[in-house]
Parts: structure tokens; sequence; C-alpha cells
């Protein structure tokens, strides 16, 4: 598989959107929200690099399925612990790619009336967006392939791979 980005350009990458986060959140109540499960190594190596009072929390979501999958309409598999009323929360996910899943992941924390809502997103695949989403902390804008690793799969493998390749079916 061709490697996209090395496991040091990650590092590299993710330190510097702790650096532009930590900026932006001194003396606020932070709460990380990652969306399992492809956030998970992304979270996990950006929050240590966080110095900065934070809570963790996290949501798993599914498609309803490729029929419906235009309507962005997505199943809330696991909802968050923690009421987001007053909390400043950044939204961590691993890829935003059309923008559906992003898109009502905002609406339903939006309406749980937080302090702030953000999102920080390590891959960008901004020409195939279908909704406007906002990208307020950005790793890397990637073009139309395939990845997977750092978190990313193809049907449940590759997650624990620590670099991010372009997956191609042979
Ligand atoms: P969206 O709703 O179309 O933006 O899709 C976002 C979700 O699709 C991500 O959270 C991933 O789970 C998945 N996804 C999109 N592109 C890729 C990819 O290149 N590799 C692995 N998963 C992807």
């Amino acid at each position: 598989m061709e490697i996209l980005f090395t496991q040091q350009e990650l590092a590299r990458r993710v330190t510097e959107l702790a650096r532009a986060i930590e900026a932006d959140y001194q003396g606020k109540d932070l709460l990380l929200v990652g969306v399992l499960k492809g956030a998970v190594i992304f979270l996990a190596d950006l929050m240590r690099h966080l110095s900065l009072p934070l809570a963790v929390d996290f949501m798993a979501v599914a498609s309803y399925g490729a029929a419906t999958k235009s309507s962005g309409v997505v199943r809330i598999l696991k909802d968050l612990d923690t009421p987001l009323n007053a909390r400043h929360v950044l939204l961590v996910e691993d890829i935003v790619d059309t923008g559906l899943t992003l898109r009502y992941l905002l609406d339903v924390l939006k309406a749980r009336s937080p302090a702030s809502l953000k999102t920080c997103v390590l891959l960008d695949k901004r020409e195939r967006r279908q909704v406007e989403v906002p990208v307020d902390y950005c790793g890397f804008v990637i073009p139309d392939v395939f990845v997977v690793g750092y978190g990313l799969d193809y049907a449940e493998n590759y997650r624990q791979l620590p670099y991010i390749a372009v997956f191609r079916a042979t």
C-alpha cells in the first residue's frame, strides 16, 4: 500500500493542531467528543499534547445504509455520557468526506446548547463534499482516494497501522 502520511508526519501535524487548540481554549471548560471508532487513535494522540484541563467523551454512529445515506441520517449507537450545556465542545473526527455524518452530529450537539461547538478533523476530502460543514482544525486536505490506518478502516481492518495509506482493492 502506498503511504500517504508517515508516522512522523502525522505526529508533527497532530502536535501543531494541539498547539492551535491550546491557544484557543485557554480558561475554557473543554470537552473533546470523539467519534468512534475511527477517531480513537487521533484523539488519543491529540489529547496527550494538550496541556489544558479537559474532559473526553465518545459517540458512536452508524449510517442508515446506502439507500438513505444521502439524507444524512445517521443512527446514534452510543450517545454521550455528559450533558453539554455551557461546555466548550470540540468534535474530533477522523475524516470528513461528503460531510453528511459531521453535519448530522453538529445538528444533534448544537441542539444541546453547548457554550461553543467546533470541529477538529484529521483528513478532509474536500472535493467530495455534498453539504457544507465547518472544519475548524484540519490536519490534511486529501484527494478523492480511500485511505486506511491511524484509526481508519476498510471493513474493520487496518485501523492499527501507525501511518495512513491509500487502499486499493486488488
Ligand atoms: P461522510 O459522512 O461522507 O463525511 O463520511 C464520513 C465517514 O465515512 C468517516 O467517519 C469514515 O468512517 C468514512 N470514510 C470516508 N472516507 C473514508 C476513507 O477514505 N477511509 C476510511 N473511512 C472513510
